[in-house]
């Protein structure tokens, strides 16, 4: 199944494991979009993958090998949106691997602003691109970039790197990348307990990694926020539906011993409607702090998809148990791996002699 034999509408509606098979051709993805399309072979062969590129990239010729696979292809980096390490870890996978980049990151100095329809824009936008990495404020934005280029003369690949605050599958992945290489001594992420603290409500991160914990069996999922920012029932009863143990609690600092990774979220502020009043919500029982450091797991790890605020302490950075810096550079191979997937480049990866 692909996009190009549904209409939007009849897309739109489908449930998001539904969406999941126009997404993918086996464990290759056809585009990134939702974290549903990810299921438990894909996401190993991914891992696998990107551990063989960052391998390969260790030496000048190994590097060079790469850059040769996708001299010839362009990407386009649209992001309307705040980021730092999306942006960049996006650029560098393409780097990686040969891409030419462009990149559009104002959207006031496009032809938006003489009134092109953001359909229109895209179009334009594949006309000189071979694959679209888009992260937008608007919900649902890469599916339906993803629909109408599918649909269109130049079907390009579109990567979703956060839309609105629905989902944001590329995170997942290096959040589920940064876990196997953590517990692959351990047995896994199986049986593994993950503690998610913080606004779980607003964060697309834990929308999505909470999805594919779901792939894991014995996994348990701790849920630690003020009432105001805990998770949604929608993400609860998926979850649920496939027999994940979850417990929603307000107590963060009682479910720190059992934890064997701690995965910490700011507040989501940048969702708080303009113009309307906000009320305050007490976030500082939801941060960690120097003594938590003797009520962790030895092995425990501790993880952020970053920026962080106030709720991880720079005391924590020497801490071997945080995983933070790692897992935000996991997220370059992770998405060198996905680009190189999307090419088709794998074979040609698997083949080369390390
Ligand atoms: N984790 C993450 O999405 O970071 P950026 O907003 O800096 O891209």
């Amino acid at each position: 199944m692909t996009l190009r034999k549904i209409s939007w509408e009849d897309y739109e509606a489908l449930p998001l494991d539904e969406k999941a098979s126009y997404l993918m051709d086996g464990h290759r993805p056809l585009h990134v979009l939702i974290a549903q399309q990810f299921g438990r072979e894909s996401l190993d062969s991914l891992g696998a993958l990107a551990t063989r590129i960052r391998r390969i990239s260790k030496n000048r010729e190994g590097s060079a090998f790469l850059k040769n696979l996708l001299r010839d292809q362009r990407a386009m980096l649209f992001f309307t949106q705040p980021s730092s390490r999306t942006f960049l870890s996006h650029l560098a996978a393409c780097q990686i691997l040969g891409m030419q980049t462009g990149e559009v990151r104002d959207p006031a100095i496009s032809s938006e602003m003489k009134g092109e329809s953001r359909d229109d824009s895209v179009r334009t936008f594949s006309s000189y691109f071979d694959l679209i990495i888009m992260r937008s404020k608007e919900r649902g934005l890469a599916e339906r970039t993803a629909w109408l280029l599918s649909n269109s003369e130049r079907p390009i690949p579109v990567i979703n790197a956060g839309s609105g605050p629905d989902q944001h599958p590329t995170q997942a992945l290096l959040d589920i990348y940064t876990l196997q290489r953590s517990f692959e001594n351990r047995g896994g992420i199986e049986g593994k307990r993950i503690l998610f603290v913080g606004d779980l409500l607003r964060g697309r991160t834990v929308r999505s990694l909470t999805v594919l914990l779901a792939n894991y069996p014995g996994v348990e999922i701790v849920f630690a926020a003020p009432e105001a920012y805990q998770i949604s029932e929608e993400i609860l009863s998926i979850l649920r539906a496939r027999d994940v143990r979850v417990e929603v609690t307000d107590d963060f600092y009682g479910s720190i011993p059992e934890a064997d990774a701690i995965y910490m979220t700011r507040v989501q502020d940048e969702w708080d409607v303009e113009g309307s009043e906000v009320d305050e919500v007490d976030v500082s029982a939801y941060g960690l702090r120097i003594e938590d450091r003797d009520r962790m797991k030895e092995d425990a790890i501790i993880m952020h998809p970053l920026p962080r605020r106030s709720e991880l302490p720079a005391e924590f950075d020497d801490d071997p148990r945080a995983m933070y810096w790692r897992q935000m550079r996991n997220g370059m191979w992770i998405r060198t791996a996905l680009i190189a997937q999307i090419f088709r480049c794998e074979e040609a990866i698997q083949g080369y002699a390390v």
